[in-house]
């Protein structure tokens, strides 16, 4: 029989089945495999630490998200926001579902095009579009949302320079009952900035007026938001009907659906509380009906949503490094994953489980990643049981904003691999080498 580990005795107040806060303790299962893969398997043969990607959670995500918008409204178009995930694998699956694009550099937008997305199927947002950018945007024949009017200017040049009319939507910005209001991007609603632009744009005479563009915020967890935003759009792209006679293509609500990742110092969890697809669309679609609009004018719905469809898809596995005691005797674990591959841990209290069978003692613990900087800590206080060096971990809802946030820091990017559908196993992205980092060096001369 194997010697067991010495672990410290621990004196803890019995809680058996004394409800909390929000109800009894949730027992930890261990997480053992990602769809049918062992987690061990992948990690001896991936390394750690390793980015893993359902294909099963991601097609079942959008399915579900298209399923309760369609069933309520005639028209949707989801476009994959680029900025979430840029890895081509997790764009090409989206695209795959019938999803367009929604990109906001040259960068993303090459992007795209490399990804067989026809130009007619890319939305182009962002407050940074370069001359060079927008003309391959007119060229390609892409959806171009204006932001600002010196882009406005600008698109006006490029048109004028190559003699097409761009296809145009005009961002807007508006009062969705949040108490922040995004209001750096895009023309105001409110304060009549948005109609007057659009009637700018409409005398110029260069453009064709496709749609209108807002994007509220970012993990919104209240519908009514976006029921006020929809019905404001939907008031907008009426106007713009009989007022400039021009019958809008779509109103695009752009992101910002939360995932079920739960964020920093909120008193429930994730789980508990984001909406439903089915509870965003009802809100949306409802009050895109309020305004009367016959049945064969309704515009396109479009949305770009980004976090919601990925993030439970994708999983971080990780390696403990060691553990150690604070000054004042709290429990340090170190592991192999820090701030450089999980941004969202500044944000997120990440669900983290266990990835092997564990004794039953358990002890609150810190839990640092590899950096040598004070900063590196992917939880404060989470509860685990008492890990060992070598043991693993799983961090969960990583899958959104990390393989496209992270940084190369001190040490490189891991592997990044997809478990497929009928349980294969296949890389997304190469771990880097010390060569990819060197190799874009230069020497003095
Ligand atoms: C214009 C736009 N569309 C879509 C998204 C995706 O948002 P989310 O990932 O919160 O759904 C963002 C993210 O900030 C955005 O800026």
């Amino acid at each position: 029989m194997e010697k067991r580990r010495y672990e410290r005795p621990l004196i803890k107040p019995i809680k058996a089945m004394l409800p909390g806060k929000v109800g009894t303790d949730a027992y930890l299962s261990p997480v053992l495999d990602i769809d049918g893969v062992p987690i061990e398997r992948l990690m001896r043969e991936y390394g750690s630490p390793l980015f893993v990607f359902s294909e099963e959670k991601l097609r079942s995500n959008i399915q579900s998200a298209k399923r309760a918008f369609s069933t309520r409204y005639p028209n949707v178009q989801f476009a994959w926001s680029y900025k979430t995930n840029y890895l081509d694998g997790i764009c090409q699956l989206f695209h795959d579902e019938g999803s367009w694009a929604e990109v906001v550099s040259g960068f993303e937008f090459d992007k795209a095009l490399q990804n067989g997305v026809p130009g007619s199927q890319i939305l182009f947002n962002g407050p940074s579009k370069s001359k060079a950018d927008l003309l391959k945007a007119v060229q390609k024949g892409a959806f171009i949302h204006i932001d600002n009017l010196d882009e406005l200017y600008l698109l006006s040049e490029v048109a004028d320079e190559c003699g097409e009319r761009p296809k145009v939507a005009l961002r807007v910005n508006l009062d969705a009952g949040l108490s922040q209001q995004w209001d750096r991007f895009g023309f105001n609603y409110e304060n009549g900035q948005a109609w007057e632009t659009l009637c700018k744009m409409e005398r110029m005479g260069k453009f064709d007026l496709k749609g209108l563009h807002c994007h509220i915020g970012t993990f919104i967890l209240t519908t009514k938001a976006y029921a006020m935003a929809a019905e404001k759009m939907a008031r907008l792209a009426l106007r713009v009907s009989q007022e400039l006679n021009v019958r809008l293509e779509y109103i695009d609500l752009g992101g910002g659906f939360a995932s079920h990742n739960t964020l920093k110092a909120s008193y429930l969890g994730g789980p508990d509380i984001s909406p439903s697809f089915d509870d965003y669309a009802e809100a949306i679609t409802s009050a895109i009906y309020k305004v009367p609009m016959k049945a064969s004018e309704l515009p396109m719905l479009v949305l770009e949503t980004g976090r919601a469809l990925v993030d439970d898809a994708g999983y971080l596995l990780s390696t403990v490094l060691s553990n150690k005691r604070s000054a004042a005797g709290r429990r340090y674990t170190v592991i192999d994953a820090g701030v450089n591959l999980l941004f969202t841990s500044f944000w997120y209290d990440h669900k983290i489980s266990p990835a092997q069978p564990y004794s039953k003692y358990f002890e609150d613990v810190t839990l640092f990643g590899p950096l040598c900087m004070n900063i590196d800590m992917i939880r404060e206080y989470v509860c685990l049981p008492l890990l060992n060096r070598g043991d693993h971990l799983v961090i969960h809802n990583v899958g959104a904003y990390n393989v496209t946030q992270w940084m190369q820091f001190i040490t490189l990017r891991p592997n990044v691999v997809l478990v497929d559908r009928k349980g294969s196993v296949s890389l997304l992205r190469n771990a880097e080498t010390l060569q990819d980092v060197k190799g874009k060096e230069m020497p003095i001369k």
